[in-house]
């Protein structure tokens, strides 16, 4: 550092220490606590007291502890060691909290006192980033179920009719067939032409399915207006389109994803609600859309984390909130027994 242009007293110094967000403590050679700050009272549990009284032994598992002694072996042996390393602590309720950590010998005097130590809570990002393994896992596997059920379905719903044309066409065609009257051979072209606008209409309903053209050729708005009719017509629901502010079109991105959030949602009324009635809302916003979709269904009590869904395999609302994340947005779920449910993403734009 260049020459001090102030110096700093111990108090200052306690007061960066005490108000540190990673957690820091003191111990002595045995692995009793002397000091430690705020941070290291939200890791622990514990307060300060109450960790006065305490050995650092009481937090770590068999494994854990045998990785502290290493560390400390080596730092005292003078050997280098990767900091900081990950360690795993027991704290207070028996939660395991997992750690980025640095350990340095504590010298007074020229000798070796004890160990002070740095650590930063990763527990929730480590469970976030399993989550999301898991996640990333499930839907790969779900695709590779979806791609199977195309490949079946193309095969059942559309090769089969269109064998059944080629064998007709065959049948007109062959010099060995017995002489049609032309009104017999009309009516069997005509009944040829209808299986091959049946084959049509459901190649059609496929496209559809997969991805709406609407989406690409009229945007967000008519897609999902022709979503709350196919639920109204196919399924008595009665569902509505509302638009606030003045709609204009968004990236082609951001409309893909909206329109596949709002597609799950309404599965999800569709499936589990028992809902009469659904309204979406499109509200367009000077620097964001919102999207909202709402049921009046039977609702649902709302997990604690939508993460710890996809790790039993349901990916609907998981991957909503992975959507919206995708495009900068955020996800936000209410639900209540008996009171319906609404999905709500607001993305900038
Ligand atoms: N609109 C809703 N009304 C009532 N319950 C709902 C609603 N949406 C979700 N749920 C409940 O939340 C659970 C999780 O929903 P999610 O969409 O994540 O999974 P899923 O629909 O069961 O399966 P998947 O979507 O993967 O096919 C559902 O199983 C259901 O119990
Ligand atoms: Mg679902």
């Amino acid at each position: 550092m260049t020459e001090a242009k102030f110096r700093l007293t111990e108090k200052d110094y306690r007061y960066l220490f005490e108000n540190a967000s990673d957690a820091m403590w003191v111990q002595d050679m045995e692995g009793n606590f002397l000091d430690g700050n705020r941070a290291l009272e939200k890791l622990s549990g514990y307060t300060l007291e109450e960790l006065a009284g305490k050995n650092i032994t009481q937090f770590l598992s068999d494994e854990f502890l045998a990785l502290a002694k290493e560390v400390q072996r080596r730092l005292l042996a003078g050997e280098d060691i990767d900091q900081p390393y990950e360690q795993r602590f027991l704290v207070k309720g028996g939660r395991m909290r997992i750690v980025k950590m640095a350990t340095n010998p504590l010298i007074i005097n020229g000798e070796v006192k004890g160990f002070q130590h740095v650590a930063r809570d990763i527990t929730e990002e480590r469970q976030l980033q399993e989550n999301m393994r898991f996640y990333v896992h499930q839907v790969t596997r779900a695709q590779e179920d979806e791609r199977k059920r195309i490949a079946r379905e193309l095969h059942d719903d559309l090769a089969q009719p269109l064998l059944l044309l080629t064998q007709g066409l065959d049948f007109l065609s062959s010099t060995t067939r017995k002489k049609l009257s032309d009104a017999e051979l009309k009516q069997s072209l005509e009944k040829l032409r209808s299986q091959a606008i049946d084959t049509l209409e459901g190649l059609r309903r496929y496209a559809q399915d997969l991805r709406p053209p609407i989406l690409d050729h009229l945007g967000l708005l008519a897609a999902l207006e022709w979503m709350a009719e196919d639920l109204a017509k196919k399924h008595g629901i009665d569902a509505r389109v509302k638009v606030l502010g003045s709609e204009r079109s968004l990236p082609a991105e951001v409309e893909l994803l909206l329109f596949r959030i709002a597609q799950e949602a309404l599965t999800n009324t569709r499936r589990h609600a028992e809902a009469s009635r659904a309204r979406i809302t499109l509200e367009f916003g000077d620097d964001k859309v919102v999207l909202t979709v709402n049921d009046n269904g039977k609702g649902f009590k709302l997990p604690r984390r939508l993460g710890d869904l996809a790790s039993v395999g349901k990916l609907g609302l998981a991957g909503m909130q992975e959507r919206a994340r995708l495009i900068g947005g955020r996800l936000e779920l209410q639900s209540e027994v008996g009171k319906g449910t609404t999905v709500t993403v607001e993305v900038p734009v």
